[in-house]
């Protein structure tokens, strides 16, 4: 049996493991927990979408619209780009993963952050290419540094704003800036997968670049985070029509369920949802901001425009540890390579009030 030489050295992705799994584990009876790991929304999924899935779960016989219609049209509506410019996906890592397809080979590169979403590097790796990680500034993307680190063998640049998991930003200006400067030989990829929770201020409207004919950028979104529909896996790029047409010869006829597809429609209805889980994370990170300074000798936190925040309590792996045994699962971030530090994903006020109490407890 030959393997491909390079993949047993691909990382195997870790997700944040489920609550029963931990229930189990350390002998709880309930699975009552706080699983405030993977930045998902704590309110759950849209009212609208669960009713509209309960309709068509007695479809589920049925193959799914591979062409995935009716949700392009809708987005293309919602986005005010066409339909030619839309692609979905398994959830946006499947994606990442096409554009890895697309793109990558042994000698091409991908330009990263040095503590950006890890999923990057596994592509990277997929594809037995390297991931050139850039320096950051102040847990922020360096997008002159990443300019400087591309070279005529890369074929990606990635920049995720709000980047996982620092939650910081880069700025609309910044951004215009550096697509400037970008060479043409190079994608950018713009993984907006909290782009809905930023607040209106922040967000850097790169669809224009689509809608006036670029070539060279992809906007990655997602229902996983603000539309809370993570189980069902289902996300989508905005790129011109030309790349979405080559992203299509590498996706399976039906990657996207037919009841991905149902909820998705029915989440981009309900604006009192979306409304619902902003002022959530809005508040939450108040909350979060204003307790952290107060807790052991005042605990070090990045400011962020997510649903996560990264804080420094010393020890991660540790306090993780000890915050699973209080019944709350955070993430550690020494995959990261920030041993001292955990991301906290914003839960319910409740949940959060928990959280801060355990921290409290141990710290
Ligand atoms: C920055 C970033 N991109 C992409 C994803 C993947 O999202 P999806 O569930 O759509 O695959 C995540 C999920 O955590 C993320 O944080």
């Amino acid at each position: 049996m030959t393997l491909n030489e390079w993949i047993s050295s691909v990382p195997v992705y870790e997700p944040g493991r489920p609550i029963e799994e931990v229930a189990r584990e350390l002998g709880f009876d309930d699975a009552a927990e706080i699983k405030v790991a993977s930045n998902e929304n704590e309110l759950g999924p849209s009212p609208k979408a669960l009713d509209a899935m309960a309709a068509a779960a007695k479809e589920m016989h049925r193959y799914p619209d591979g062409g995935g219609f009716y949700l392009k049209k809708k987005l293309a509506a919602t986005l005010g780009v066409k339909p030619q410019n839309l692609m979905l996906g398994n959830g946006s890592n499947e994606l990442i993963e096409f554009l890895g397809h697309v793109y990558l080979q042994p000698g091409t590169n991908l330009v990263m952050s040095e503590c950006a979403f890890v999923v990057y590097r596994l592509v990277a790796a997929l594809f037995n290419a390297e991931a050139i990680a850039a320096p950051m500034k102040n847990f922020t993307h360096d997008l002159d540094a990443m300019l400087a680190a591309i070279t005529p063998e890369t074929r990606l640049v990635i920049v995720c704003n709000p980047n996982n998991p620092t939650g910081t930003i880069n700025t609309p200006e910044e951004i215009d800036a550096f697509l400037e400067k970008l060479p043409d030989h190079v994608l950018a990829v713009f993984d907006e997968a909290y782009f809905e929770l930023m607040p209106a201020e922040a967000q850097a409207d790169l669809l224009k670049h689509v809608r006036a004919g670029r070539e060279n950028i992809i906007v990655l979104r997602t229902f996983s985070k603000a539309y809370g529909l993570a189980g069902l896996r289902i996300g989508y790029g905005v790129g011109h029509e030309k790349l979405i047409s080559a992203l299509n010869h590498v996706r399976q006829p039906f990657n996207v369920n037919a009841m991905a597809q149902t909820a998705a429609l029915a989440a981009l209805d309900d604006d009192h949802h979306l409304a619902k889980t902003r002022e959530m994370v809005f508040q939450g990170l108040e909350l979060f901001a204003e307790k952290f300074p107060m807790i052991g000798n005042g605990l070090e936190f990045v400011p962020s425009y997510a649903n996560f925040i990264l804080v420094k309590t010393g020890n991660g792996r540790e306090v993780f540890n000890d915050l699973q045994k209080r019944k709350v699962i955070v993430r550690p971030m020494n995959g990261y390579g920030l041993p001292d530090w955990i991301r906290i994903t914003v839960g319910t006020p409740e949940q959060n009030q928990k959280v801060l109490a355990a921290l409290e407890d141990i710290l």
